[in-house]
């Protein structure tokens, strides 16, 4: 079988195609190509994502970029046989797009459809790895939107250990990242200025670190850089900023780190899974890798292209809800988006 799976929740693009061996003794799926329009320079000049720029920009890119993956893996359309689309959450009128393609294209060619959710593509998406983890294992998923701690069975089974009060670990890097005057979206960019800066030139806050339960809070973070930012005053020097910088990042990923242990321990799995934007900032891996390894856990992320959002995640969700005989499929050309969804709620 094959699947074209589609992603337009924020402000990525994303399309690709996967091979899907119908019985799961004949292999995992396999992804054949995949191509990714990033609006990021788009949004840049507003200091974050436009929804209404978002889904105008969705529509102009989807047609030639699943032309492109088409090309790529030499695969007509028609061959296609489900074609998947992220159905929520994220914002209505970008989601709508994707869902609209999909569904659209689906109905000429006699194909159904099946909507994934955005975070399950997120979860799923170190299977797309070569070195792909087993169930169970605990995912760390960390987004733009969502911090989560979750206990992950099989696919569609998920139990969720913790999450974010507030502000997710992403807004958390990007806001702060605006404070220091960083492009959008913050958390690489902080990232690369936290390089040259000493993480103990400031005292920030570590939000619920000790709670005793897998939870975050990271407003107060984020408010904590604001008192500093204001401080600093009108010019402060460079060294200054990277030493923030640096001092936020080791706040956010100490509490990530010691969250992600609270759960593999209340769990007793040893497997972790990172996924989510986040997931790609070599810190949190550094730390991540060096807590595990000292307790026997392996830690899996995806591939660092697949952290962020793209086509392939919802693709391979897609693509092991088939295998699993776990597919809602679509095909009376109706559909309807989800903004607000939770993993896990019918
Ligand atoms: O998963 P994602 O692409 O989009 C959502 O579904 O939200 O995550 C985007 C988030 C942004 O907040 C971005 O700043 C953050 O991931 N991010 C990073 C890094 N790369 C992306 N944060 C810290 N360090 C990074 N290297
Ligand atoms: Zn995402």
């Amino acid at each position: 079988m094959l699947v074209l799976g589609f992603e337009s929740s924020c402000d990525e693009t994303g399309v690709a195609l996967i091979e899907v061996p119908s019985d799961r003794s004949q292999g995992a799926p396999r992804l054949l190509a995949q191509a990714l329009f990033s609006q990021i320079s788009m949004h840049q000049a507003y200091g974050g994502v436009v929804p209404e720029l978002a889904s105008r920009d969705h529509i102009r890119r989807v047609l030639p970029l699943t032309r492109e993956v088409l090309a790529e893996a030499a695969v007509p359309l028609a061959q296609v046989d489900v074609i998947a689309y992220t159905q929520g959450p994220g914002l209505a009128g970008a989601l709508l797009v994707g869902a609209g393609v999909a569904v659209a294209m689906a109905a000429a060619l006699g194909k159904p459809t099946l909507g994934i959710h955005h975070l399950e593509g997120h979860l799923l998406s170190p299977f797309l790895s070569a070195d792909a983890p087993e169930f169970p294992f605990v995912a760390l998923l960390v987004s733009g939107g969502h911090t989560q701690l979750m206990r992950v069975n099989d696919v569609g089974s998920y139990e969720m250990l913790g999450e974010t009060i507030d502000d997710a670990a992403g807004e958390a890097f990007d806001k702060s990242a605006k404070l220091l005057g960083l492009p959008y979206p913050g958390g690489p960019h902080l990232a690369r200025l936290a390089l040259n800066g000493d993480a103990k030139a400031f005292d920030l806050p570590r939000p619920m670190l000790r709670s005793g339960k897998p939870d975050f809070s990271f407003a107060g973070l984020k408010t904590a850089v604001l008192t500093q930012v204001k401080r600093l005053g009108e010019a402060p020097t460079e060294q200054q900023r990277a030493d923030l910088a640096a001092a936020t990042q080791a706040a956010i990923v100490e509490v990530l780190v010691r969250k992600s242990l609270l759960a593999l321990k209340e769990t007793g799995l040893k497997r972790l899974v990172v996924a989510g934007g986040v997931g790609a900032n070599t810190m949190l891996r550094e730390q991540l890798n060096a807590a595990c390894g000292k307790r026997g856990v392996r830690v899996h992320y995806p591939e660092l292209s697949l952290c962020t959002d793209n086509g392939a995640m919802i693709a391979m969700a897609a693509a092991m809800r088939l295998q699993r005989g776990m597919a809602d499929l679509q095909n009376d050309g109706g559909f309807a988006v989800r903004p607000r969804w939770t993993l896990g709620s019918a």
